[in-house]
């Protein structure tokens, strides 16, 4: 409760409201260490009074031998997982608590922290979160509350620039792209985009994690297609236009075009659908992956679960990749797997692959991080 009235003073928020759902971040043992271990083992006793699921962690809580995590680690990503639990969050791992069953409704208060679950939550949705830290998910989740401040309020909601698209997105990755580079230029501002066509949720996933990561975008919305967009423009605000070159120049200028040969491929960020895992299996039937190189995806547990059904796991093992649930690359201890080069298909893994787990990341769509790793 200190935490949240702390919280509602430095943004003059009237009052607390009831949240719905909480989804907390700072679960990965890179982003928590021992401190973090510390402070969460000193909660027992309190326990969460709404839904409430986690962030992705630094490894496959089931699968982490295979993924060669260093035992040591792999205790103490345990000892969190356990500590959460023991509050009742459910230990379910993931940057996509929307393909997890969690589904706020249209106007829905809830306090979720992973940046493109808060902006799917709120531009795709229509439920209203603030871009939480771990430890304000956390006491929302305990209290059932939040300060009525920020994403909360109607006025915070209209869109603040206008990004008009006048070039084909064709793969997913252009729309990750799309989303880094008006996330540069929104900063914390509302986006509303114009002239996106054929956009479903797997784009509109991807877009929202561009924008968080090359800005800090909690909110966006896009003509015809997001649930606000009618009420979100205001008179007089700039426009800007994405084109051909602004399309190029996120993929060779930001970042750095993937390579012949990466250590690693690394999809699902955010967590992949199931539709994305399929995709993967799809492109990689009947071929093998270089003996020196790995293709790892990333996802929740539930799509790994219907992967698995869906016989999409066996291709993908088949040709010596593999699905990992409740993992992100960029919160893995790579470098300490001996992983040094990595390509994606994301922007946000692009950026912050490179920042947290420190190691070199490439950009480019999926069929170029698949062709990096396949054997000739
Ligand atoms: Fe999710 Fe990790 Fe990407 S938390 S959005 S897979 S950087």
């Amino acid at each position: 409760m200190e935490i949240l009235v702390a919280l509602g003073e430095i943004y003059e928020a009237d009052r607390l409201i009831p949240v719905s759902s909480a989804q907390i971040a700072g679960v990965s043992y890179t982003s928590l260490g021992d401190d973090g271990i510390e402070w969460l083992e000193s909660l027992e006793g309190a326990h969460v009074t709404i839904p409430a699921v986690l962030n992705p962690a630094g490894m496959d809580l089931e699968n982490w031998r295979r993924m060669e995590v260093d035992p040591e680690y792999a205790r103490k990503q345990i000892r969190i997982i356990e500590a959460y639990k023991r509050l009742g969050v459910r230990p379910l791992c993931s940057c996509t608590p929307y393909l997890l069953g969690m589904v706020p409704m249209l106007g829905a208060h809830v306090a979720w922290s992973e940046s493109s679950a808060v902006c799917y939550a709120n531009s795709v949705l229509g439920a209203r979160t603030n871009r939480e830290g771990g430890p304000s998910a956390l006491a929302s989740a305990i209290i059932g509350k939040t300060p009525n401040y920020g994403y909360h309020l109607d006025e915070n909601r209209k869109a603040g620039l206008i990004i008009e698209v006048e070039v084909e997105l064709k793969t997913i990755s252009d729309y990750s792209a799309l989303g880094y580079w008006a996330g540069k230029l929104a900063g914390s501002n509302v986006p509303y985009f114009k002239g996106l066509k054929g956009v479903d949720s797997v784009r509109l996933k991807a877009l929202g994690a561009g924008l968080g990561a090359g800005g800090s975008v909690a909110l966006y919305h896009v003509k015809g297609v997001t649930p606000e967009h009618k009420t979100a423009l205001v008179e007089r605000v700039e426009r800007h236009q994405f084109g051909e070159v602004e399309l190029r120049e996120v993929y060779t200028n930001y970042f750095k075009p993937i390579p012949d040969r990466v250590d690693l491929a690394a999809i699902g960020c955010p967590h992949a659908s199931l539709d994305e895992v399929k995709e993967v299996a799809e492109l990689v039937k009947g071929r093998r992956i270089k003996d020196d190189s790995r293709l790892w995806v990333f996802t929740s547990i539930a799509v790994k679960r219907m992967a698995e059904r869906c016989g999409y796991l066996d291709i993908i093992r088949a040709a010596g990749g593999e699905v990992y649930a409740d993992g992100c690359m960029a919160l893995a201890p790579l470098k300490d797997m001996g992983i040094e080069k990595v390509a994606v298909n994301s922007s946000k893994a692009a950026f912050y692959t490179r920042l947290l787990a420190k190691v070199d990341a490439y950009f480019g769509d999926l069929r170029q991080c698949i062709e990096s790793v396949i054997e000739r």
